[in-house]
């Protein structure tokens, strides 16, 4: 029986949250099993600039998706309806995805993913926890904006790298398309638009966190 259909309680609810965050910082996430975009791709012919300067943004992009998975299980938690959890577990799969996609090409690069993931996973699900609790049209409005600011994020990215760097740019542009359509479900879900200054917060919080992972 999936997550998607069986009903569990707090405490399972507790349990499972735990492994996710364990395979989430031990780089052994449960995926969709979908191909990882690049894989079929073997022009890798990046000088040593480049590929340093593709590991730190791919490095960003990764401590992103652990962001984006402490986010997700922390309002899965504390969601009022199935019906939110359920997308909310739906889309978090995706995120891991996301997640080993980016890892695997840290690792084909030679570089290793931050070691601040930890500080960022706690932060990012103790956000998510207190975005559940504060209700469900907010908690959607909240993961609507965040997937407005990752794909804006992304895209700059794109503009950033190697144009030889075709595997980072084919992931990061199928992650795109995925984010942008997590946005569309949450707001077709009833999403509640965030004040301004909500909005602001959270850019701020978004630039520190790529200020700091970018080297470390
Ligand atoms: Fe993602
Ligand atoms: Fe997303």
């Amino acid at each position: 029986m999936t997550n998607d259909t069986r009903q569990y309680s707090f405490f399972d609810r507790i349990c499972i949250n735990i492994d996710q965050g364990l395979r989430t910082l031990h780089q052994c996430p449960i995926t969709t099993d979908r191909a990882n975009p690049a894989e079929n791709i073997n022009t890798d012919n990046l000088g040593s600039t480049e590929k340093g300067h593709s590991a730190s943004l791919m490095r960003i992009n990764h401590t992103g998706e652990v962001c984006a998975q402490a986010l997700y299980q922390g309002q899965a938690l504390t969601a009022r309806t199935q019906a939110l959890r359920e997308q909310m577990h739906h889309a978090s799969l995706e995120e891991n995805d996301h997640l080993d996609w980016c890892g695997t090409r840290l690792k084909e690069l030679g570089s290793h993913t931050s070691y601040l993931n930890p500080l960022w996973y706690t932060g990012s699900l103790a956000l998510g926890i207190t975005a559940g609790l504060i209700g469900d049209k907010w908690s959607l409005g909240f993961l609507a904006e965040t997937e407005n600011q990752v794909v804006t994020h992304l895209e700059s990215h794109l503009t950033k790298l190697s144009e030889n760097d075709h595997k980072s740019r084919t992931i990061i542009s199928q992650m795109i398309i995925d984010e942008r359509e997590h946005e569309t479900n949450a707001i077709n879900a009833g999403a509640n638009t965030l004040p301004p200054f909500i909005k602001a917060l959270m850019q701020l919080t978004s630039k520190i966190m790529t200020r700091t992972v970018r080297w470390i």
